[in-house]
């Protein structure tokens, strides 16, 4: 990544992210990363960090070799527009964050044969924890494991077929506000029990992060679980009570529906 050129086209909270977590990797220097956004003096602060920070998109994409789609769905169709003439192939290779939207509906609007690969990362890549989800049908395998190297450095990554790229972005890109909020959940249950808010919130985080590196190491959940459910034991009277109240169905219909409505953002405009 050390000689490449890379312009986000939509900087805020994922683009942003991922500026910021590939810096913090040591592979690219800011001043190698423009931020592109239209309203652009609410990230000025990000040039002090040594980033360019332009609304011009000629100006970003015309140095640079890979360009970074991070528009919400409904934008994304202007910016291409826009792209059209300034892209080349051979030159540019373009990476897509952008929920719900094909790798065939982004090169048909570019019109001119440029490689496009599709990435799902989450807000976790700014401290570099992301579980980035990388699909293209028709990028060459030299492309995907460049844009592999890339995620690789700011999380880990995972090449899935296309077709499961709505899926991915439900269970791992929407997923991190449903730990959020699991976490939370846990926190304030702490606090009925005693514990200041900030104490509770950092006893839930430090265990669910446990529970997370456990099944990291190799460990299933299940056989986990049974480790911590002793007869008659209090986990399991508050794991059943848990799911009497659908905790598990809860998060399975969630994702789903998530899922769902992120195929639809493009097509439909949410
Ligand atoms: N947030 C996540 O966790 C996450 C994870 C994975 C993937 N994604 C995907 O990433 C995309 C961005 O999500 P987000 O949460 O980062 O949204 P966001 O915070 O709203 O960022 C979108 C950015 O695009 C800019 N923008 C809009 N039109 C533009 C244009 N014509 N030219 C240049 N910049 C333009 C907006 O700024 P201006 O209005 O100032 O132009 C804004 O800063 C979405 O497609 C989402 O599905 C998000």
């Amino acid at each position: 990544m050390k000689n490449k050129n890379i312009a986000i086209i939509g900087a805020g909270n994922i683009g942003i992210s991922l500026a910021r977590g590939l810096v913090a990797s040591g592979e690219i220097m800011p001043g190698a990363i423009s931020l592109i956004k239209r309203k652009v003096e609410t990230i000025s602060h990000l040039k002090e960090l040594g980033f360019v920070v332009t609304d011009n998109l000629a100006d970003a994409v015309i140095p640079a070799n890979v360009l970074v789609l991070a528009v919400l769905p409904q934008q994304l169709k202007n910016v291409l527009l826009e792209l059209r003439g300034l892209i080349k192939p051979g030159k540019h290779l373009v990476i897509s964050v952008v929920s719900g939207v094909s790798v065939a509906d982004i090169a048909e609007l570019l019109e001119n044969g440029v490689e496009v690969v599709r990435a799902m990362p989450n807000t976790a890549i700014a401290i570099r924890e992301s579980m980035t989800c990388i699909a293209s049908p028709s990028a060459s395998r030299e492309s995907i494991k460049f844009v592999e190297g890339v995620f690789n450095t700011v999380g880990e990554t995972i090449e899935i077929n296309e077709e499961l790229m709505t899926s991915a972005t439900a269970l791992c890109a929407c997923g991190i506000a449903f730990f959020l909020r699991a976490i939370r959940a846990a926190s304030q249950g702490g606090i009925e029990l005693g514990f200041h808010s900030d104490e509770a919130l950092r006893m839930a985080a430090q265990t669910a992060k446990g529970a997370a590196s456990l099944l990291a190491s190799g460990a299933h959940p299940e056989r986990e679980i049974d480790k911590v459910t002793s007869p008659k034991g209090c986990t399991i009277a508050g794991l059943n009570e848990m799911e009497f109240n659908g905790f598990s169905s809860a998060l399975i219909r969630g994702i789903k529906v998530s899922a769902h409505k992120a195929g639809d953002l493009y097509n439909k405009g949410g």
